[in-house]
């Protein structure tokens, strides 16, 4: 294999995180994670929302390891093994002269690797931190591993992993198709625009206070399938069209289609979860105040300025149609939803730049906002009630990170640093 003292050789990588605006819910094969209809995402801004990868390998390893965010995990999931395979299947000879390492295509399958993982976002939050984490896992291991196939079928591979993880080998608006084939073979994401197409879309996230133990995705979802009449309903007759007015919505940035599209389909969804027997509850109390308040907002205009969606916990996602409407909506969620500390700079996370522009630069200035005109009782207020907000906009798909910085895994010793 390699010659010389033992070495390590690593990649590292970064991944970003993604939203579905046409939901993916319920599967038709666990194993392989295959998907009852097609589904459509937004990536988001890695600055944002992302996770980075290091992964290494050596000789001198005597058994695969994981580090999450600086803690080491049981790296026993199936999930893991999953992609871990079907990546060391695809590897390929790699060599690296100036340090005499030359490890053959079939060496691959003895050699181990360490993995250490970050997000760049909290864990706890709810916010599709495997989606980021599969993808970037599987590109980075593709990386190291010199493997050659396209993003699609790195995306298949990342499906495997978490499902929504196939949508985040993208950056834009990014299609899952569902497929036909029976191994999954032609169950993969594609790229509909990349992120420059709609670029004035702006995403705030309300990270919503909540101490429930949310069901997980995984579980809920095969909840759904075995129990819900609705979802054979939503599956086979409804997502198809949708999926088709959404691609054209995008295509032509017509927001308004964008908006009623996004909306009903993370209803629909959440309806889904509560024809689940027994039925599952995502959203809670503060969440459906967000509805209410885009939906009078929209309504008051008479088209829609804001775009709703939740996945499976309370935390909205918002996407306002340019940075003016935005300005508009961040006025009314900090007066709907005031900091309970008196720290704007941990309340509003993220592009610091859209802040800013929505001319909100402290919490004197918060306290002075006007009621919202559409609101029927102004004086309602609920302070604490979301956590934090991040703002952020369409961002890139994964990239490889060069530099040493960036390595969250030490050369010398192999371990997370
Ligand atoms: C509500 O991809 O987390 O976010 O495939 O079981 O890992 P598994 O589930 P996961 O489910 C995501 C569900 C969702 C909707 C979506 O992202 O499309």
């Amino acid at each position: 294999m390699a010659t010389g003292a033992q070495w390590v050789l690593t990649a590292t990588g970064r991944s970003p995180t993604n939203i579905a605006v046409i939901k993916y819910w319920g599967k038709r094969d666990d194993a392989l994670i295959l998907p009852v209809n097609d589904s459509i995402s937004v990536t988001l801004d890695p600055d944002h929302l992302s996770a980075t990868t290091t992964v290494a390998a050596s000789p001198a390893f005597p058994s695969d390891r994981m580090w999450l965010n600086g803690k080491e995990i049981a790296l026993s999931g199936g999930r893991f093994q999953s992609c871990l395979r079907e990546i060391r299947k695809r590897a390929r000879d790699v060599e690296d002269e100036k340090r005499g390492i030359k490890i053959k295509k079939e060496d691959w399958e003895k050699l181990h690797v360490h993995i250490a993982s970050y997000n760049n976002f909290p864990t706890a939050a709810g916010l599709a931190s495997s989606a980021a984490g599969f993808a970037c896992l599987v590109f980075t291991l593709g990386k190291l591993m010199n493997v050659n196939e396209d993003y699609g079928e790195l995306s298949s591979i990342a499906r495997q992993g978490s499902g929504s993880a196939c949508r985040s080998t993208y950056g834009g608006f990014v299609k899952w198709c569902m497929g036909k084939n029976d191994d999954g073979s032609d169950s993969m994401a594609v790229q509909l625009v990349d992120e420059s197409h709609w670029d004035d879309l702006v995403i705030i996230i309300a990270v919503v206070s909540s101490k429930q133990k949310e069901t997980s995705s995984t579980s809920g979802m095969r909840d759904t399938v075995e129990t819900s009449p609705l979802l054979q309903y939503r599956a086979q007759t409804v997502v198809p069209g949708r999926i088709l007015k959404m691609e054209e919505a995008i295509k032509n940035r017509d927001f308004e289609s964008f908006a009623r599209l996004t909306c009903v389909d993370s209803n629909q969804f959440h309806a889904v979860c509560l024809d689940t027997s027994p039925p599952i509850f995502y959203m809670n109390d503060t969440s459906h105040r967000i509805i209410s308040l885009v939906e009078k907002w929209n309504h008051s205009e008479g088209t829609p300025h804001v775009a709703y969606t939740f996945d499976a916990g309370p935390n909205a996602v918002l996407i306002a149609r340019n940075r003016k409407t935005d300005t508009l909506l961040l006025q009314r969620l900090l007066y709907c939803f005031p900091p309970q500390e008196n720290d704007l700079d941990s309340y509003m996370v993220g592009d610091k730049s859209i802040l800013s522009g929505a001319g909100v630069q402290s919490i004197a200035d918060i306290e002075a906002l006007p009621p919202p005109p559409e609101m029927k009782t102004p004086n309602q207020k609920f302070k604490g009630d979301v956590s934090y907000f991040i703002c952020s906009r369409p961002g890139a798909g994964p990239k490889v990170l060069t530099e040493e910085s960036h390595t969250l895994i030490d050369s010398a010793t192999g371990l997370a640093k």
